[in-house]
Formats: structure tokens, sequence, C-alpha cells
């Protein structure tokens, strides 16, 4: 069992070096490179991630490990090949395709992700659960951002490949995402080993917003201090670095988070209508919720007082339902 672990390790390892090489040196390669290059991803930056291209023909991979004595059965258990309907042979999983290679936390390749260029669908594609290969434990870049990561006990968390890509590119070498599935315990508790600090960065969509809210919750129970980086309406990290800059958003996004407290407070507002008695007292009954789950007396007195003089209402009324909701917590 181990020798084949072994093997599949191998296997990914000369596929991501061989999509790498099809990407840079091939005419098949050139529109996946051209694409790449439009969306501000330098030739450094592929190297770096050591990006791919996965041609789009049925048995381009088949062939070229087979021809290297991997076992095609073997390779189809590592989900690099897929067993044909008809039973009479294998046929390559991912075919023109942007190919990201997913590395486990000692570096090595473990699976893939591959994006199709331009629109379509599905937009990426994943390996499938493997024997070397569990989403809800791997984080992308965790390998590569784990030396900035214990140095600074600081971790950024964001959506997508290409906002890791992007924002190492700012700078920000402790960036790491999910598998594009929520995060899990095993998440957090692979990164409060490593940090104490995470920087959520989503997108900023519904989609994103409602995501960090969860994640929020997550992250403090596994014990992490949780600050969040708020990107304008509908930008997600990759899109604002191509748009005002890889500074700016080292300034502007990660540079200044909000806590978390005030993140949840922001979307409890968002989602009253404050113009209305009944929104407005909904709204702070919510708000003195967020609050009273505070641990710091010394937070929770600043946030009630913004709020007390915000809709002024008494801060010792404030004070009381807050004391009281923590009773309730207990
Ligand atoms: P780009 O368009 O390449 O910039 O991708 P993105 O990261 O901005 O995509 P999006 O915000 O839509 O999704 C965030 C993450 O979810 C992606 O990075 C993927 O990990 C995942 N994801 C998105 N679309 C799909 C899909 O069709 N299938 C799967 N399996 N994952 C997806
Ligand atoms: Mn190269
Ligand atoms: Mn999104
Ligand atoms: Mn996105
Ligand atoms: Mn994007």
């Amino acid at each position: 069992a181990e020798t084949e672990r072994l093997k599949m390790v191998e296997a990914h390892e000369l596929s991501a070096k061989w999509y790498h090489y099809l990407l840079m040196n091939t005419t098949h390669g050139a529109e996946a490179l051209r694409y790449l290059r439009e969306r501000g991803v330098s030739d450094k930056l592929i190297d770096q991630f050591m990006i791919g291209y996965a041609p789009p023909q049925w048995d381009t991979l088949a062939r070229f490990l087979t021809a290297r004595q991997f076992d095609p059965s073997l390779l189809e258990r590592a989900g690099l090949l897929s067993a044909k309907n008809d039973g009479s042979g294998y046929v390559d999983r991912f075919r023109s395709r942007i190919m990201f290679p997913i590395r486990d936390r000692d570096g090595k390749a473990t699976a893939f992700a591959g994006r199709v260029i331009g629109e379509g669908q599905p937009k990426y594609l994943n390996s499938p659960e493997t024997k070397l290969f569990a989403k809800s434990r791997t984080l992308y870049n965790l390998h590569q951002a784990r030396p900035s990561i214990r140095k600074t006990k600081q971790v950024v968390l964001f959506e997508g490949y290409m906002d890791v890509i992007k924002a190492w590119y700012a700078g920000i070498h402790n960036g790491v995402a999910t598998m594009g599935t929520a995060l899990t315990d095993e998440h957090c508790q692979v990164l409060a080993r490593q940090a104490n600090e995470v920087i959520v960065c989503y997108d900023g969509d519904d989609a994103g917003q409602s995501a960090a809210l969860k994640s929020i919750a997550m992250l403090e129970k596994a014990g992490l201090k949780v600050m969040v980086s708020m990107l304008p309406k509908g930008k997600d990290p990759d899109e604002y670095i191509g748009e005002y800059g890889p500074e700016a958003f080292v300034r502007e996004a990660i540079g200044q988070p909000v806590s978390a407290t005030k993140f949840k407070l922001i979307y409890s507002r968002k989602n009253h209508i404050l113009l209305t008695e009944e929104g407005r007292k909904n709204y702070l009954l919510e708000a003195v919720r967020i609050v009273a789950e505070l641990d710091s007396s010394i937070e929770r007195e600043v946030y009630l007082q913004e709020l007390s003089r915000e809709f002024d209402i008494d801060l010792q009324t404030l004070k009381q339902d807050s004391f009281q909701m923590r009773e309730e917590l207990q």
C-alpha cells in the first residue's frame, strides 16, 4: 500500500512537470498561455505554482505515463485517468484545461484542479477523493506558505486558487485556499497548529460574505483570532489586484482588515431595514447579541458605546441586555 502511494505521488509529479512543459513549449499550450498572461499571471508565477496545460486529446497523459511503466489501473485510482464506459481502457481525466497541481503540506503533488480556458462548465474540475487526496484536509499552497505563516503566526484564507496566486504576486506569501468547498474543522485544526491569527479574504459577493460568516465561527472555535478583509462589492481578490494593483491590495485590503465582530455587525446591518423602527430594533437586538459573545468587557463596551451613540439608546440599557444575553450563553 505504501509503494502504491509512492507510485501515485510519482505519477502526479511527472504529470505536473509534463503539463507545465506542454503549456510553455507547444502550440496547443499557446492559447492557454495567452489566457493566463491576459489574466496577469506572469511566467514567474506560472513557474512558482507549476501551472500547466492538459491538451484536448483523449489519451495524451495515459500514453505518456504508461510508456513510463505506470499501471493504468493505479493511475485511475489516483484520479489521473478515467475508465472507459465499455471497459476497453482508460482516458485522461483532464482535457483542454489549465492545470494547477495541488500539493500536500510536504509539497508532494497529490491532485490537480483544472480550469477551462475562458467560459465553460464546470469552471474547475478537481481530482476525485483518493488515497492521496482529501478535500476536507487539503489547503491549496500550504506547503509554500508555511515558512511565512510560521514566521508571522498569521495566515490569509482565500476562496480561490487564482486569489492565492495573485496575492503571492502582491507579496502575500502566507495565503492558502480551500478546494472550492466549505472550510472544515480539520482545515481549522491544521491552521491553528501553525498560526494564531487568520485574515479571511473571501470574494466580495453575497456567496463569499455568507461563507465568511460560517468560516469565522469555525476558526474562532479552533481558537484562532479572526480578522476579515472586506473587498468592494462583487470583487474577488484576483479581480481587485487586476483592477487596483498589488500595492492597493496589500495596503487597503490585507492591511486594513476589520475584526470578526465588526464584520458580523456590518453583515447583520445589511439584512435589516434601518429606516423602520422595527428594523432598527431587530438590528439592535442582533447587534447586542453579537457583542455579548465577546469575552473581553472592554471590547464589549467599545462596541456598545458605538451602538449607543448611533441609535441614541442609553448605554446602560444596552449593557443590561448584553449582560443578560451573556448569562443565557453560559
Ligand atoms: P477564476 O474565475 O478562475 O478567477 O476562479 P475563482 O476562484 O474566482 O472562482 P469562484 O469565485 O467562482 O470560485 C471560488 C473557488 O470555488 C474556485 O477557486 C474553485 O476552487 C471553486 N470552484 C468554482 N467553480 C467550480 C466548479 O465549477 N467546480 C468545482 N469543483 N469547483 C469550483
Ligand atoms: Mn518553467
Ligand atoms: Mn465567488
Ligand atoms: Mn472568485
Ligand atoms: Mn476570480
